[in-house]
């Protein structure tokens, strides 16, 4: 298993501001590895071998400048698909104003970590949307609509605005033909290396629910209800802090606690949500619960956790194992299928069966392929 260091995208930082150059590694630490440099000289050669994920450019940049420094890019071979971060002290430089004309990426100083990650994560994550192009239609608006969505939903959280219902059934909509059509694969294959965490963790339970769904009979509506319900469980999670959420090794207690009121979160967001299905706001309430007792936020028992609540739990328990995260490897799927079996009092294993039969379905249906 490869070094956890390793399984972050590499960025690269050419500023010669040090307090603003250890703002930026503390602020993009959890998520990326980092090669700084305060001038480019060293910076330009060392791009010559090396393949960032991406590049921030300072205006500042000695001993030439920014705007020389990109210019000298254009004769790096090794740069010709690197996505560029320009940043600036001054928000209507020329130089920020000419990055976002050729498409890059510009931000003013001081910058908010949450925009710099946002942005870093948009830049980096362009490549493989652009990727998306070439995969068949329903697929492809199921990517797209999706993650235009989940980017609109970070919005409204942050105004507190709520979640409106016509446009999470329109964008679940092809996510949940596809899987009614049993052809998903390449929405799963489409989302591995984009780095919104949150997003593929939400886009994969969506799928995963949808198609467990449509293996037990569901159709139309319930199966948009559980792509819905599974794209929407984790949104509370978009207001605990970063750090907390990407933490290598184990929370503290207070962290975790925090972790843990996502739930509620997601519930009180979804509750204002007109029009949305009580089965939706049913898997964010329920999907951290155990049969045992041993859940949260309530601590239900047997009886109590209907079997949506179940499902929904199997798949976000499927999906955390089989996640890539920055902070570890994902499991494969044989493997996160057998720890779950031996979870013989958390996890209804009847249903867990059933879940399984409906992955090895997939895996063989050469229509899915
Ligand atoms: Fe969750
Ligand atoms: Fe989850």
């Amino acid at each position: 298993m490869p070094p956890a260091q390793s399984r972050k995208a590499l960025v690269c930082l050419i500023e010669p501001d040090e307090k603003f150059r250890l703002e930026i590694v503390r602020a993009l630490t959890s998520f990326y590895r980092i090669q700084t440099f305060a001038e480019s000289e060293a910076a330009t050669v060392w791009l010559r071998e090396a393949a960032p994920a991406l590049v921030i450019l300072d205006e500042n940049a000695p001993p030439h400048g920014g705007a020389k420094t990109l210019a000298s890019f254009r004769h790096l071979l090794s740069m010709a698909k690197v996505p560029i971060l320009c940043v600036s002290d001054r928000i209507n430089s020329e130089f920020l104003v000419q990055a976002e004309a050729r498409g890059m990426g510009a931000l003013a100083k001081p910058v908010r970590r949450s925009v710099l990650i946002k942005t870093i994560s948009g830049l980096i994550n362009r490549k493989i949307e652009a990727a998306w192009e070439a995969i068949e239609p329903v697929q492809q608006a199921a990517l797209k609509q999706t993650v235009s969505l989940f980017n609109d939903i970070a919005d409204l959280v942050e105004t507190g605005a709520p979640v409106p219902y016509p446009q999470v059934r329109a964008c679940c909509q092809p996510l949940a033909q596809a899987v009614e059509n049993a052809q998903f694969k390449d929405i799963l294959r489409g989302v591995k290396g984009h780095d919104n965490y949150s997003y593929v963790h939400s886009l994969r339970v969506a799928v995963f629910l949808a198609h467990f769904g449509a293996t037990l009979g569901m159709r139309g509506e319930e199966l948009l209800t559980l792509a819905s319900g599974g794209l929407l469980h984790d949104i509370g999670k978009m207001a605990i802090p970063f750090e907390v959420l990407n933490k290598p090794g184990i929370l503290t207690p207070e962290e975790f606690a925090l972790v843990k009121t996502h739930v509620q979160k997601a519930v009180d967001m979804l509750s204002q949500t007109e029009g949305i299905s009580k089965s939706a706001i049913i898997v964010a309430r329920q999907h951290h619960e155990k049969l045992d007792g041993s859940g949260y936020p309530q601590g239900l028992k047997n009886g109590q956790l209907n079997e949506l609540a179940r499902m929904a739990s199997i798949v976000d328990i499927f999906g955390a194992l089989t996640d890539r995260r920055p902070y570890k490897d994902p499991i494969p799927p044989e493997d996160a299928l057998a720890m779950m079996a031996a979870m013989k009092r958390e996890i209804d294993q009847n249903l867990l069966g059933m879940f399984r039969g409906a992955l090895l379905d997939a895996a063989r249906d050469p229509s899915t392929a």
